[in-house]
C-alpha cells in the first residue's frame, strides 16, 4: 500500500479538525448529488483574513472525508485570496492517488464547499446550504 493510501485511510478513520465552530466567518455545506454525501465547512478568519480556526463535519465515503480532512490542514493559515486559487489539480496532488471520474467528484466535494463558502462570504448567491 502506498504512503498516500495509508494517509487517506488514516484521515478517514481519524479526521482532523472534525468540529463545528460557533459563529464562524465562513460557513457552508453541500452534498454530492450522486450519492447524497455531505460536507459542511466552518472557517474563522482573523483580522487579516487569514484562517484562524477551521472545522468540518459531514458523512461520506473514505475519499470525500479524507479529502476534507486533508484540506482543512492545507488551509490552516491561508488567506482568502490563497484559498481562491485552489483547483481540482491541487486536491489531486494533495491526495496523491489516481482517481476515476467518479472518485474525483468525491475528492473535490470539499473544494466545492469551500468555493461556496467563499462565494457566500463575498455576498454571492449560493444554493441552500445543507
Ligand atoms: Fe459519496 Fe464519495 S461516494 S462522496
Amino acid at each position: 500500500m502506498s504512503i498516500y493510501q495509508d494517509q487517506i485511510i488514516d484521515h478517514y478513520k481519524y479526521p482532523r479538525n472534525f468540529i463545528s465552530l460557533k459563529n464562524p466567518t465562513l460557513e457552508y455545506g453541500d452534498a454530492n448529488p450522486v450519492c447524497g454525501d455531505e460536507i459542511h465547512l466552518y472557517i474563522q478568519l482573523d483580522n487579516q483574513e487569514k484562517v484562524e480556526r477551521i472545522g468540518f463535519q459531514g458523512k461520506g465515503c473514505a475519499i470525500s472525508m479524507a479529502s476534507a480532512s486533508l484540506l482543512t490542514e492545507l488551509l490552516e493559515e491561508m488567506t482568502i485570496s490563497e484559498m481562491k486559487k485552489l483547483t481540482n489539480e491541487d486536491i489531486k496532488e494533495m491526495l496523491g492517488i489516481s482517481l476515476t471520474p467518479v472518485r474525483l467528484k468525491c475528492a473535490i466535494l470539499c473544494l466545492k464547499v469551500l468555493e461556496g463558502a467563499i462565494h457566500k462570504f463575498e455576498g454571492g448567491e449560493v444554493g441552500k446550504s445543507v
